[in-house]
């Protein structure tokens, strides 16, 4: 497969602001541990490095998310199709998302784990594309602002591809 798009976050940026996010999140939370909750399957790069770059003690989970209509996000309808491993009970939660879109998938997870009754939650994001938002979600830490535009690589694809490019693309014309 040829390697598509022009680079929009290049893998240097990337790794700086992750460096940066890290050490802010280290220092709101000196204490660990710190539930690291990865949405699959965007996330995964981001949670690695993230947790990497977080100097307190973190335990990682998994939770898996569709949204139906995903063009048509009005609609709002969001299913889980895994859920955690670990309680939250009591914990101090952090959700890691690759982007923020229309903050459909955000905004149910953030009803959906409250529940649980975590004893804190916030939110990490890289990427925030704030123009497209349809819900409201409160993101404490985010990466970079991006314009409404289809973006590809460090865990995000088009058709499951291009999830492994080291850095952000824009594929044009979609
Ligand atoms: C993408 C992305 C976020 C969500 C953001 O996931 O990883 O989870 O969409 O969009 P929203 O703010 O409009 O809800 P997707 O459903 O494409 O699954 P994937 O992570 O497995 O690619």
């Amino acid at each position: 497969m040829t390697v598509a798009g022009r680079v929009l976050i290049s893998e240097q940026d990337i790794r700086r602001r992750v460096a940066e996010m890290g050490a802010q999140i280290s220092a709101d939370y000196p204490q660990g541990p710190l539930y690291l909750i990865g949405i699959l399957k965007g996330s995964c790069f981001f949670l690695a490095d993230l947790a990497r770059a977080i100097s307190t003690p973190v335990r990682i989970d998994f939770i898996g998310i569709s949204s139906y209509g995903k063009n048509n996000t009005t609609s709002g309808e969001v299913k889980l199709t895994k859920d955690l491993d670990l309680s939250i009970e009591g914990c101090d939660v952090l959700v890691v998302e690759d982007i923020v879109d229309s903050g459909v998938t955000l905004n149910y997870l953030s009803h959906l784990l409250a529940q649980r009754k975590p004893r804190s939650m916030r939110i990490a994001a890289l990427l925030d594309k704030p123009s497209r938002r349809q819900r409201a979600v409160e993101v404490k830490y985010s990466g970079f602002r991006i314009p409404d535009e289809f973006v590809v690589g460090y865990g995000l694809d088009y058709a499951e591809d291009y999830r492994a490019l080291p850095d952000v693309r824009v594929l044009d014309g979609l």
